[in-house]
């Protein structure tokens, strides 16, 4: 078979993204306007956007920094606490004002003091959210300290999630960030209104990119990167044409000072080169023809959304891409994700 050289898709969604606000928003929206049509914007801000008025705002905030002709658009979530509002939520949802709500265990990752400590206490939005149709993300790790951090998922899986499910088995669920095999494993023997978002980092590195010779914080992420058994189960559902895996790139921007300390914050810059990246991640896998699928298709059927009408094409060159260039912000610099093998293929401007 000989190689592709140019491939053009319906144009992608990022179905998870931190987007931040202020100096850092103006600085990383454009990278996921550039390539992306819509974006699951993730809520956990300082403070977490917790009301539909607040997702509005912030909504705002967003498209107010958007250039005229941009197409992009953020669909807003709101964050999961014991004190919401199921009719806030509700209003939310029919007003087309936010598109779903994200479980955040208290103390699992950036920003999620405000999370759910006891799952029995949100049933009754679940309950609400399940009769509406309206997605309940999830960040799926335990936060018990006893729980290994590397085991933190499966546990959730057998702990949390397959309670939750048996309570509610028409809820729509999307396990994000999947990092293991039992992940993987657990979405396959679910129905159709269970899915997946997989990131472009868990594809391409294992634990050991964050700590063999030396510890790279730029690696470090949660759910943090397991070992390789992982990456390769992940890499097979991504690119295996299974609709019930899309991509959330789950960029999430961190200024290097942050990152580069004796206590680093998890995230991963990563939208300046997702796609290019995924286009490598395929081709090695023999995938090409799967690639549309995942960061097109999938995720905008899941949200009973059309696919976006545009194109974007995708350029192999004989010559590897250079890593995207740090971004230079009033405060400090940004780093984007090196996947650490050539890179062939660039989005075609
Ligand atoms: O690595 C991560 N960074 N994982 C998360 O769940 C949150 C995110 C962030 O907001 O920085
Ligand atoms: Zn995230």
């Amino acid at each position: 078979m000989t190689m592709p050289s140019r491939l053009t898709i319906t144009q992608p969604d990022d179905w998870h993204v931190h987007l931040r606000s202020g100096e850092l928003l103006a600085t990383v929206l454009p990278f996921s306007a550039r390539h992306f049509g819509r974006a699951i914007v993730m809520p956990n801000l300082q403070p977490p956007i917790v009301t539909s008025a607040q997702a509005q705002a912030y909504r705002a905030e967003i498209q107010a920094l958007l250039p005229n002709d941009s197409s992009f658009t953020p669909l807003m979530t709101l964050y999961l606490t014991e004190q919401t509002n199921k009719a806030d939520v509700k209003a939310g949802f029919e007003a087309g004002m936010v598109s779903a709500v994200k479980l955040y265990p208290a103390g699992a990752t950036t920003n999620s003091d405000a999370g759910v400590r006891d799952l029995e206490k949100v049933y009754p939005v679940l309950e609400t959210m399940e009769a509406i149709g309206m997605p309940l993300l999830m960040h799926g790790e335990v936060v018990d300290p006893s729980v290994d951090i590397f085991d933190r998922e499966a546990v959730f899986i057998e702990t949390k999630l397959i309670p939750l499910r048996a309570h509610f088995p028409k809820l729509k669920i999307v396990f994000e960030h999947l990092t293991t095999q039992q992940g993987v494993d657990y979405v396959q023997s679910c129905a159709e209104n269970t899915a997946a978002t997989i990131t472009p980092h868990h594809l391409v590195i294992n634990r050991n990119a964050m700590l063999v010779g030396g510890i790279r914080p730029h690696y470090y992420c949660l759910p943090v990167a397991k070992r390789e058994s992982h990456r390769l189960a992940l890499r097979k559902a991504a690119t295996s044409g299974d609709k019930r895996f899309f991509l959330g790139t789950d960029s999430a921007p961190h200024l290097d000072h942050a990152k580069q300390s004796a206590c680093g914050c998890a995230g991963i810059f990563n939208v300046a080169n997702t796609l290019a990246v995924l286009a490598q991640v395929f081709e090695q896998e023999n995938a090409l023809d799967k690639l549309e699928g995942f960061v097109s298709l999938h995720g905008a059927a899941f949200y009973g959304l059309a696919p976006n009408p545009r194109r974007l094409t995708l350029e192999r060159s004989a010559t590897a891409q250079a890593i995207p260039e740090r971004v230079k912000l009033s405060q400090g610099e940004l780093t984007s994700f090196d996947p650490m093998m050539p890179v062939y293929w660039s989005v075609n401007a």
